[in-house]
């Protein structure tokens, strides 16, 4: 049994200025084991903090199941959700705005003890705060220090202290290192890495940038306007991407390598409206260059490419060749 398993989940907003319905995340499934990273990938605007607050239950979906430990976390009341909370934490990707900057240090990493273990006296809870700042990386003095003392790596490292003081199962990390400088942002993610294999967590990992998360994740979620458009091992993805949307995104990536062989392809335009998502034709078919009619008119769904593989494009199968050939038809307005 996976540890969460989202099946046919959607939500839609009312869009901020109230013109029309945002299909912020479509029928989307989606299957974590213990242990496993699971990064979830797309450009900002694609449904990746909808889909990781659905996971947490900061959102009720409006269709779908979601299931953490085989328990369907929407059908919980709410203090039967406050407990299963210990189990599934959240790291955001701004540490100083998800930190009270009037706390201490000591109280932040401390309080969901308070709420999640109340058997623990003040003494033994601040022996916990303390081992828990060793084991990410902080002295134990930090404790008395307020968030706005910290530097932004330092921050962060409180954010994820908060999340694994209550022995989580699960964590749901949005951007955790979006906001930081390239070289604290290596050090948080080789402390994430560290965690995970001591404390044997399982993480959905949010970026926008493959590169973030390509070397601590087992497998990979692309997903656009609200829909999951690939998913299968990271190592076959990246080498061998079938989703046009996929292969554009690496293209971004790999501009920098010289040395890379896999051919590159560009979208047409900016990410598209949610707003404008109909429910016939692929989300992407208006910026993809490798689009037919058939695109516009079918329902496309995810299918298996090949174990594990699954791509929801009905050229899967030609994505490499049509781009090595430059024999791409279609073109943006076919
Ligand atoms: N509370 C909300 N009300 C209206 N629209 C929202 C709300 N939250 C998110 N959206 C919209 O849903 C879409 C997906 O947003 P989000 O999940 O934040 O994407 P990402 O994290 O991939 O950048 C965007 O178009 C965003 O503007
Ligand atoms: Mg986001």
């Amino acid at each position: 049994m996976p540890l969460l398993e989202l099946e046919g989940v959607s939500k839609q907003f009312h869009a901020r200025g109230g013109k029309g319905i945002v299909r912020a995340v479509s029928n989307v499934s989606l299957k974590i084991n213990a242990g496993e990273t699971v990064a979830l990938i797309g450009e900002s605007g694609s449904g990746k903090s909808t889909l990781g607050r659905l996971v947490l239950r900061l959102l009720e979906p409006d269709e779908g199941a979601v299931r953490f430990d085989g328990v369907d976390l929407t059908q919980l009341s709410v203090k039967e959700m406050r407990e299963m909370r210990s189990k599934l934490q959240v790291v955001f990707q701004e540490p100083f705005e998800s930190l009270n900057p009037r706390m201490s240090i000591g109280d932040i990493v401390g309080e969901p003890l308070i709420i999640h273990d109340r058997g623990l006296n003040s003494d033994a809870r601040k022996q916990r705060v303390r081992e828990t700042l060793e084991r990410v990386g902080l002295s134990p003095d930090s404790s008395t220090r307020l968030p706005g003392q910290l530097s932004g790596g330092q921050q962060q490292r409180v954010g994820i202290a908060r999340a694994i003081i209550t022995n989580p199962k699960l964590i749901v990390l949005d951007e955790p290192t979006s906001s930081l400088d390239l070289s604290v942002r290596a050090q948080i993610l080789s402390l994430l890495a560290d965690l995970q294999r001591e404390l044997g967590l399982a993480y959905l990992f949010i970026s926008h940038d493959i590169s973030t998360v390509e070397y601590v994740s087992q497998r990979i979620a692309v997903m656009y306007l609200g829909e999951i458009l690939e998913t299968g091992p990271v190592s076959e993805v990246i080498r061998d991407p079938r989703h046009p949307y996929t292969r554009a995104l690496l293209s971004s990536r790999l501009s920098t390598d010289p040395n890379e062989s896999l051919p590159r392809l560009r979208l047409i335009g900016d990410i598209g409206s949610p707003t404008e998502v109909r429910a016939i034709g692929c989300v992407l078919a208006p910026r993809c260059p490798m689009a037919i009619d058939a695109c516009r008119s079918q329902i496309i769904q995810l299918i298996e490419f090949s174990p594990n593989h699954e791509v929801a494009c009905i050229r899967a199968e030609e994505t490499s060749d049509a781009l090595l050939s430059n024999s791409i038809s279609g073109g943006g307005s076919n």
